[in-house]
């Protein structure tokens, strides 16, 4: 683990029927992916408001990877398809506002892909590695510095 990837934090929203069970199975196989993830079970990514994507990165993530069902697989029809459009528009918003669109990401799995899931993981957490802790930490941590007596 790099220094810059114990500083940062990545966020993983997981649809319990795919990437969760995905990210499950890659404990089961024993797969190494970067420790800085933190797992959020959701029922589909469907159900995931553009305002969890900013409030994950207001309250210190680095990084948001929004993980659901393949294309055509969600079990509530189009839960993805209306979550890769709030991806979409949240990362809009992001980079209106400063901050780099990188850090927000889409991505679909089967329950079955272990493997494919831990690449996405690794993939996310070298793009955070390359931007630096998100600048909304950084100003935050400065603040706290100003104020401490
Ligand atoms: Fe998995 Fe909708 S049930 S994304």
């Amino acid at each position: 683990m790099s220094s810059n990837e114990k500083e940062t934090t990545i966020v993983a929203f997981c649809c319990i029927y795919c990437a969760y069970a995905a990210a499950d199975l890659a404990g089961s196989m024993r797969l190494q992916y970067p420790s800085n993830v933190r797992i959020i079970r959701t029922p589909c990514t469907g159900r995931l408001e553009v305002e969890y994507f900013l409030r994950a990165f207001e309250n210190g993530a680095d990084g948001v990877l929004v993980a659901g069902c393949e294309e055509g697989s969600c079990h509530f029809k189009e839960g993805n398809l209306i979550a890769k459009r709030r991806v979409n528009y949240a990362r809009k918003l992001l980079a209106e506002s400063g901050l780099e669109a990188e850090r927000l990401k889409m991505v679909n799995v089967s329950a079955a892909m272990a493997r494919l899931f831990t690449e996405h993981v690794r993939e996310m957490a070298e793009t955070v590695q390359r931007l630096g802790p998100s600048p909304l930490n950084r100003a935050k941590t400065r603040v706290q510095q100003e104020i401490k007596p």
